[in-house]
């Protein structure tokens, strides 16, 4: 009788094109070897899904997990370790870290820490710097170039035409941009902050910030990849009026994607969350959230990526603006999105799945992950779509153990992630030997 490494027994599994049906799924050496109906067979390891969702795990492309440099908020064990109790196989990391991964030698550190203590998939993003093209063109192996057009937490940052012009020409890596306009953001910062003493409001953060600045440098970016015929893809995008330029602008070159944060928040939750909303690009108006989720539906937007940017709640808690722009959100990316589609109507289980487990994987070209499908790498996600619970934060597997969600009633709680054929977290535990793989990128 065949033997499998692991057998899930009657999940409610999601297929791509169709609705879910009950079946079990079958894996050996980290891939899915076979899909029926029962599958009359043995296995060193088995869950008994008894009718929970079966989902490919997610693909989280944009995380900021601090390793190394700020590991009292977060490492790659610790953020590896949220990815997975949140349901998310994968991650891309960003490399604003400190020293930031600006060339080989950095990504070389990264991969080692990672294959050493990560429980997710793990790949990395090499970033721009005005006189590193080598590195960012040639450090291997990385999923793309992140450029930080406008400041925000860390010290990458590249807005000068020239520089701009020079990346963009040369080179054919996919080219990921947090859009803020540079010079826009410094004039309004002077206007709003003076010379420190003028006393802020948080919310002031979201008017410094404003959607015309996300739109110039979406606006530009957009105008270099269609000079120079180069993959762009546009982190967090946040605005009506960036989806409304997409709308009609964007190419085959280019992807976007949006957050939970800007899905779920808006500059109300200022009031109750004061500066642990405070992110860049910031949370916007209920007109800029309701026109992310309709650029979702028509395709403009093509994933959801949680910006994952773990502080400390001291950190946080400084007076605007000493506080720190960011908030953690691997974990809860799933349930959000399983509550907003099942208890909301916001969504299929089919967006679900194209907008965190396809999208990801197509827009950052990585082959077989993101589907059920015989031949794609077991990376697994079994959610409880019947009960619901809190956010709390000592449940939480972030170092920071704080939430913008916190106290927030969710559906689709993972109650098993299985990370490359092996279990990666079960009954609310990690399973501490499971290690994720490098992540491989098609050029
Ligand atoms: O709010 C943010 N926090 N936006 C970013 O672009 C970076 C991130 C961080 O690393 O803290």
């Amino acid at each position: 009788m065949t033997k499998y490494d692991l057998i899930i027994r009657d999940a409610l599994a999601l297929f791509d094109g169709r609705d879910p049906v009950i079946c079990d799924v079958a894996c050996s050496n980290g891939t899915i070897e076979r899909i029926d109906s029962a599958i009359d067979a043995r296995a060193a390891k088995e869950i008994h899904a008894d009718g929970n969702l079966l989902i490919p795990g997610v693909i989280d492309a944009q995380v900021h997990f601090r390793d190394p440099g700020n590991t009292h908020k977060e490492d790659l064990a610790s953020g590896s370790r949220a990815a997975v109790s949140g349901g998310v196989t994968s991650f891309l990391e960003m490399p604003n870290t400190s020293p930031p991964t600006i060339d080989q030698n950095a990504l070389d550190n990264k991969l080692a820490r990672a294959a050493e203590c990560s429980v997710a998939n793990y790949g990395f993003f090499i970033g721009a710097t005005s006189d590193n093209l080598d590195s960012i063109n040639n450090a291997h192996p990385a999923c793309g170039i992140k450029i930080f057009m406008g400041s925000s937490t860390g010290t990458l940052l590249v807005y000068e035409d020239e520089h701009l012009d020079n990346i963009f020409a040369n080179g054919n890596r996919l080219i990921a941009v947090h859009a803020e306009d540079e010079q826009r953001l410094r004039e309004r910062q002077q206007m709003f902050v003076g010379d420190g003493t003028n006393k802020l409001d948080v919310a002031m953060h979201s008017e410094i910030r404003d959607d015309i600045c996300a739109l110039l440098a979406t606006e530009r970016a957009v105008r270099l990849s269609r000079k120079y015929n180069r993959r762009l893809h546009v982190l967090h995008l946040t605005s009506a009026r960036e989806v409304e330029f997409l709308r009609q602008n964007k190419t085959s070159h280019i992807t976007v994607e949006c957050t939970p944060n800007h899905l779920f928040m808006t500059v109300q939750d200022y009031e109750r969350l004061q500066s642990r909303a405070q992110m860049n690009p910031p949370i916007r108006s209920a007109h800029d959230q309701q026109t992310l989720w309709e650029g979702l539906h028509d395709g403009t937007i093509d994933f959801i990526a949680t910006d994952h940017a773990p502080h400390t709640r001291q950190e946080k808690d400084q007076p605007y603006p000493a506080s720190p722009s960011g908030m953690p959100g691997v974990e809860t990316s799933l349930p959000l999105m399983l509550t907003a589609c099942l208890m909301d109507n916001k969504c299929s289980l089919q967006d679900i799945l194209k907008w965190m487990c396809m999208g990801p994987a197509q827009a950052y070209r990585i082959p077989n992950k993101g589907k059920i499908e015989v031949g794609y790498d077991a990376d697994l996600a079994i959610c409880d779509i019947e009960n619901s619970r809190p956010v709390e934060d000592n449940r939480l597997f972030t170092k920071v153990k704080w939430s913008p969600f916190s106290g927030k009633e969710l559906i689709g709680w993972p109650k098993w992630t299985v990370v490359g054929g092996k279990i990666a977290f079960a009954d609310s535990k990690i399973c501490e030997d499971t290690r994720g793989s490098q992540i491989k990128f098609e050029t």
